[in-house]
Parts: structure tokens; sequence; C-alpha cells
């Protein structure tokens, strides 16, 4: 069996649209495989708590409680080894990694970004869209690398940017079509 561990930073729409379609698809009898645990760096993270009533593993590492971002991702590196895990996936994990930690999990780590990337890597990327007068936006899935919001793109979806938008609407769009290229690329990444 291989062990999948979901790393959640808030709400975690993404991860309960991974462990739901994990669940429907049978990943375990089909795909050999099983999400395990659920990481956060933040306790207040709403996700932990549908995660725990799935009867997942949680734990929480505290960024704050960590004197450098190479101590925080240690700590980090130390819980998710325990779970001995062919695949991480970042879901809304809003931390920056060290290449420590990106080069220990080398092609097992996947991340879900809410563009159309290469365009708008880092933060505010629906209020930037909007500014930049896009037409179209998007979400991508990728594998990690030390670079942020870089990597290979393994899968990608496209919503029109209507002409009211605001940011929130905008994101609500794209976070619908992220909850259907999350899972679908991990089972592609599976198979
Ligand atoms: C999602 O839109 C995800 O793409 C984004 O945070 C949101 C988390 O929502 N991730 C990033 O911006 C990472 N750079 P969720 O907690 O409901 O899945």
């Amino acid at each position: 069996m291989r062990n999948i561990v979901i790393l959640i930073s808030g709400g975690g729409s993404n991860m309960t649209a991974l462990v739901r379609a994990a669940q429907a698809e049978r990943w375990a009898e089909r795909l050999q495989a099983r999400v395990t645990a659920v990481v956060s760096n933040r306790a207040d993270a709403s996700g932990l708590a549908w995660a725990r009533e799935q009867g997942l593993q949680t734990d929480v590492v505290p960024h704050t409680e960590h004197p450098s971002r190479e101590a925080f991702d240690a700590a980090l590196m130390q819980v998710i080894d325990r779970h001995q895990p062919a695949l991480v996936l970042l879901a809304g994990f809003m931390r920056i990694l060290t290449p420590g930690f990106v080069g220990h999990y080398e092609g097992r780590l996947l991340n879900i970004h809410p563009s159309l990337l290469p365009a708008f890597p880092g933060l505010h990327t629906h209020r930037r869209a909007i500014e930049a007068g896009c037409r179209v936006a998007g979400a991508t899935v990728h594998a990690v690398t030390p670079e942020l919001d870089h990597g290979p793109v393994l899968a990608q979806a496209v919503v029109p940017v209507l002409a009211q938008d605001t940011p929130e609407q905008l994101a609500a769009r794209v976070l619908s079509q992220e909850h259907r290229i999350y899972p679908q690329a991990v089972v592609a990444w599976l198979q």
C-alpha cells in the first residue's frame, strides 16, 4: 500500500476533495494508495477537524515554534516521514519550503496553485489576474521544485474571468476546478 500525506494550512477544501475521491474511486483497491495523514502548520486549520472525523491521523507542526525555515522543515519532515509516504500533497499549504525539504521529497511532492502557471506565482493570484485584464484564469497542479510555484505542470484548468468579477468570485470559480483536477492529477501520478 502506498501512503499519501496531505499538508494544509486552512480550510482544506482540496484535501476534502482528495479524500472523497480516494473513497469514491476506491484508490486502495484500484491503485494501492490511501490517504493516511493530514499535517498542518496551524493548529486552527479548520480542515483538521474534518480529517479527524474521517479517521485520518492529524498532526500539527507550528511554524511559529521553530526559529528558522530549516528547523521548521526538519520537524515537518520528521512528522511526515513517520508515514513513509509515497506521495506528499500540498493542498493550500502556505509555507515556502527549503531546498532541503523539496530535495528530500523529490519526485513525490505535488502542489496545487490557483493560477495558470507560469503566470502569477505567489500570493493574491486572483486580484492580480483581474488587474492585469486577463480574460481567463485557472489552476495548476505541478511537481514541486525548489523555485516557488515552478516545476513540471501535471494538470491545468481554465475558467473565464467575467467583467465584474471580484477576486472572491474568481477564487470560487477556480477553486471548484481545483477540486476536479487535483484528484485527477494524483490518479494519473499513481497509475
Ligand atoms: C487553494 O486555492 C489553493 O490553490 C491555494 O490555497 C487555496 C487553499 O484552499 N494554494 C496556494 O495559494 C498555494 N500557493 P483549501 O484550503 O480550501 O484547499
